[in-house]
């Protein structure tokens, strides 16, 4: 396995950022097999390098976990031919990594992105049997009414006449706001859901997966690392027992 920084692995686990680590290498509180590591740059095999921070030993974990702040404008991709993907948010490091969305989100459609080479774990979050929660704000160009919830709640059928799962739409302050949970994830599923009620979405977020909600501190295009609850928490959504 190849050799990696160790502020690189230490920041990988979510817990502590990269000016972090290097704060504790400097204070003497990385040990890498025993001995203060000599500093952020010092490379080590990841897998079988044994590295204690500030007291606690550090587990290493085999796949990369991230949450991204989508912007609109962006393909939820890994590459395209002609447009710009959710990939050139990441440094090339990590673009290296042969990490990929989970699940798509429209290119005009903003919010919680996850992002990892687990294929396992995503595939599992994405199945409906599953019933991973997708909780989305919606702006309409029409008030939404009770019968519009119903509507969600029995399930919509799509205009090509496609059957969706019961979802919840709950109608905000702003009648023309709406927050859905979906279990499902079909093509352009709610902007079709909202066609079908004779409403337009004009504006479209994900504001959580998995019961993960997006951290409020990542402005538009940012990414963060999942920390090891975060994971725990998506593995036992998605019915993964440790
Ligand atoms: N439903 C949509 O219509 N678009 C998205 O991006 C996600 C869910």
């Amino acid at each position: 396995m190849a050799k990696e920084r160790i502020d690189k692995i230490i920041a990988s686990m979510g817990r502590w950022s990269r000016r972090e680590v290097k704060g504790l290498v400097r204070e003497g509180l990385v040990l890498l097999n025993g001995q203060p590591a000599a500093s952020p740059e010092e490379k080590v095999e990841a897998e079988t390098a044994e590295i204690i921070v500030a007291g606690e030993p550090l587990r290493y974990r085999r796949f990369t976990y991230l949450m991204l702040h989508k912007p609109a404008g962006l393909l939820s991709a890994t590459e395209d031919s002609r447009q710009r993907t959710v990939m050139e948010l990441l440094p090339e490091d990590l673009r290296r990594r042969g990490l990929f969305p989970v699940g798509r989100l429209d290119r005009d459609t903003e919010g919680l992105l996850l992002l990892t080479n687990d294929g396992d774990l995503a595939h599992r979050l994405l199945t409906p049997k599953n019933h991973v929660d997708k909780v989305y704000r919606a702006l309409l160009d029409a008030p939404l009414t009770g019968e519009d919830a119903a509507a969600f709640a029995a399930g919509i059928k799509l205009g090509d006449g496609q059957r969706c799962l019961p979802a919840s739409l709950r109608v905000g302050e702003d009648p023309r706001e709406g927050f859905v949970t979906l279990h499902e994830g079909k093509f352009h599923q709610i902007k079709r859901m909202f066609l079908s009620r004779g409403k337009t979405v004009l504006y479209l977020k994900r504001l959580s997966m998995g019961g993960l909600s997006l951290d409020q501190k990542l402005g538009k295009g940012e990414y963060r690392y999942l920390t090891e609850e975060e994971v725990t928490k998506l593995r036992e959504k998605a019915g993964i027992c440790e």
